[in-house]
This record gives C-alpha cells, sequence and structure tokens, in this order.
C-alpha cells in the first residue's frame, strides 16, 4: 500500500481545516476583553490617560477628541475609525502611521484584532454601561494606577521611603 493512499486523505482534511476554521471564527468580544488588558494601560473608557478615550471610537472620526495631543500624522488621517482601518492601524501601528505617538508594537493575528474590534463596538459603544455619565470617574487624587497620564506625569506620587537609621 503507497503511502499516498493515506497521505492525500490527510492533507484534503488539513486544507479543509485551514481553510474553513479561521474564517468561520466568528468575533468573540468576551475574548475580546482579555486582550484589551494591552490597551487599559493607555485608554480608559471616558477619560484621557497615555491615549485617547475610547467611548465611541468605532464610528468615531480619527483624532476628534477635543484637547487630546495627537500626532499630526492621525490628525491628517481624515478617516473614521471602521473595521478596515482599525486592523490597518492595530496590525502594526508604526507602520500604517509613521510618527503616531500610540507605543504599542501591534496586535498581528487577525483573529485578535476581530476579537478586540468587537470588544470596542460592544463594550465601548457609546450606549454601552461603561460610556454613560459617572461610569468612568477619576481615581481619587493620589491613588497609583500605575497609568502616565497625556501629560507625561504618573497617576501619583510614589510613597515616600521611609529611611531606617
Ligand atoms: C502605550 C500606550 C498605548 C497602548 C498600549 C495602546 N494605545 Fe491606542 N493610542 C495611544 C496614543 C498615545 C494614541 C494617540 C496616537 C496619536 O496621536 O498618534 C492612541 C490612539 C488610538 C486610537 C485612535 C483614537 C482616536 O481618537 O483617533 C485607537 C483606535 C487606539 N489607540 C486603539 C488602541 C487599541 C485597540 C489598543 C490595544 C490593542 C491600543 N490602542 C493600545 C496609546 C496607546
Amino acid at each position: 500500500m503507497s503511502a499516498f493512499r493515506f497521505i492525500a486523505p490527510l492533507s484534503f482534511v488539513v486544507s479543509f481545516v485551514v481553510a474553513f476554521a479561521q474564517p468561520g471564527a466568528a468575533a468573540d468580544p468576551v475574548r475580546g476583553a482579555l486582550l484589551y488588558k494591552e490597551c487599559a494601560g493607555c485608554h480608559a473608557p471616558q477619560r484621557t490617560l497615555m491615549g485617547p478615550p475610547h467611548c465611541g471610537v468605532v464610528g468615531r472620526k480619527a483624532a476628534s477628541i477635543d484637547g487630546f495631543a495627537y500626532s499630526d500624522t492621525l490628525r491628517a488621517a481624515g478617516f473614521v475609525w471602521d473595521d478596515k482601518h482599525l486592523h490597518e492601524f492595530l496590525t502594526f501601528p508604526i507602520m500604517y502611521m509613521p510618527g503616531t505617538k500610540m507605543g504599542f508594537a501591534g496586535m498581528f493575528d487577525e483573529n485578535d484584532r476581530d476579537d478586540v474590534i468587537a470588544f470596542l463596538k460592544k463594550e465601548r459603544s457609546p450606549d454601552s454601561p461603561a460610556c454613560q455619565p459617572g461610569a468612568d470617574p477619576a481615581p481619587p487624587p493620589g491613588t497609583n494606577t500605575g497609568e502616565i497620564g497625556a501629560d507625561g506625569n504618573a497617576s501619583a506620587q510614589l510613597p515616600a521611603v521611609k529611611v531606617q537609621n
């Protein structure tokens, strides 16, 4: 019996799985919430951290948050954030938009990006709970959230260190 009789059907099965498993995977906002942890250090729902707030970002014109110090390149973009632009930007931000201030290496896996975008559409839509008035209060002064504000300062002073005598 030739090996081919076994391998040919097997490779057919493998290519079938490769061809259909990936596009078949529906975008999953719950998995997206876990992946979004990579973004959450810099993006709050309604507050400005290092990056602009994300409420309503899908469908929003690029660089349109008043008072946020966007890079010139993002200001010049002129498009509205949709699936296509989010995929292109998030894959490799500095390649897609040289000069962007977004210090994030990139999200290379298409399914990961699909899931994060699904999260943004659902959990950062203007009518989502996180985007209601008062739902995203600033932490009390002095709280060290580990975040660096848009002004480049850390969110809180480090606690005074007691010097032992
Ligand atoms: C290290 C901080 C940092 C991380 C991590 C980060 N971002 Fe950003 N993001 C920024 C900054 C800063 C900008 C403004 C970029 C500019 O002006 O060029 C930005 C801009 C954006 C914008 C454009 C918003 C607008 O108002 O036009 C989107 C969309 C975005 N980020 C999505 C994400 C997503 C999704 C992730 C996680 C996968 C992420 N970012 C991770 C800092 C970050």
